[in-house]
């Protein structure tokens, strides 16, 4: 378990170092350049790891605290563990909402971020094609990448204000960037409004939810519950979607500014080799998600029997 969880931090490090490079410098080689670490903290501490580290921490307490909410969302829709089901929901909340709420800060950081460190992603995040001052924030559009334009609706000011606290700062648009260093800006600009949408919605209902169950509305309003029930699934499509826009929004880029994809391409390992091990991660990731959702199935329509033998046992029980 400490072990997974160091590999996790490992990884999260490797990738900021990845996005935001540091501490190191580049040596010539008989095999090329390479990089060395010459300052292992400035590596480990780079521009980015603790953003990366703080929002990502906080979207899997957002996925655990959704998971409680959604199994007592379901056991009141079913009518059963009434009391485990009401109380594991106000716990759910307090975590939802705290969670909900870092994320947004933890978000913002992110961004702000990016803006110092890859201006062409944030470009890509916001359709933003001009270089300009009082630069907008788009709340919903879609970007034409062949004429190279945004249609959107758009808060002006908005994004200079919210990566520098100042509505005449002049944000770096796309136009100003080489078209072969551009990431996919379609792409990149729906799946980051996405998941803003989701990280909006997640308050929304960690806030208003927590309401209602404090004062005991919630539990008598069906429909809440079911959507309660089925919003398991946002903080999951949130983490994913985040993610992606994170990767594909530093196209082409595999180390930010210095080393492209296309070249990291390994001339040892062949194509073959390379979709072979993809379908054999595909299938055993695959055969480990369905076990691992029968046997949450199973755990949830079996209800929590080790509170109801302690309910027993405090009733005088003797088994
Ligand atoms: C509340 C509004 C949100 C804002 C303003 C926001 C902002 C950001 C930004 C700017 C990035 C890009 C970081 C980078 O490329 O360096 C990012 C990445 C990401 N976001 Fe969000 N986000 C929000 C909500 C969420 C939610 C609700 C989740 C999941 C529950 C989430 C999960 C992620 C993940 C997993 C990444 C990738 C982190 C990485 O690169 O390792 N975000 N977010």
């Amino acid at each position: 378990m400490l072990g997974s969880h160091f590999s996790a931090l490992w990884i999260i490090v490797a990738n900021s170092w990845m996005q935001t490079p540091a501490g190191f410098h580049i040596v010539d080689t008989p095999t090329g350049p390479r990089a060395e670490v010459v300052d292992f903290w400035a590596v480990v501490f780079n521009p980015s790891t603790m953003d990366r580290l703080s929002h990502t921490i906080m979207g899997a307490w957002q996925a655990g605290a959704w998971l409680v909410l959604s199994v007592g969302a379901y056991y009141l829709l079913k009518n059963k563990h009434l009391d485990f089901a009401k109380a594991s929901m106000k716990i759910g909340f307090v975590l939802a909402i705290i969670a909900s709420l870092v994320q947004l800060s933890t978000g913002h950081s992110s961004a702000e971020t990016v803006a110092e460190t890859q201006p062409a992603k944030l470009a890509a995040f916001e359709g933003q094609w001009e270089t300009t001052a009082n630069a907008p924030l788009s709340l919903i559009g879609w970007v034409n990448e062949a004429e190279e334009t945004t249609s959107s609706l758009a808060i002006p000011g908005m994004l200079s204000w919210l990566v520098a606290g100042d509505t005449e700062h002049v944000v770096t648009g796309l136009n100003d960037i080489p078209a072969d260093e551009r990431p996919p800006v379609n792409t990149v600009f729906q799946l980051y409004h996405l998941m803003v949408v989701i990280g909006m919605a997640l308050i929304a209902l960690s806030v208003g939810g927590g309401v209602l169950s404090w004062t005991g509305h919630l539990f008598k309003m069906r429909w809440l519950l079911w959507i309660m029930a089925l919003a398991v699934v946002l903080p999951q499509i949130g983490n994913q979607i985040g993610w992606a826009a994170a990767e594909i929004g530093r196209q082409p880029w595999i180390v930010y500014g210095l080393m492209k994809t296309v070249d990291a391409i390994s001339p040892t390992v062949g194509a073959a080799e390379v979709i072979t091990s993809l379908i054999l991660f595909t299938v055993v990731y695959l055969g480990l998600f369905v076990m691992f959702f029968a046997l949450l199935d199973k755990k949830i329509k079996d209800g929590p029997g080790l509170v109801k033998l302690s309910v027993y046992r405090d009733k005088g029980g003797t088994r």
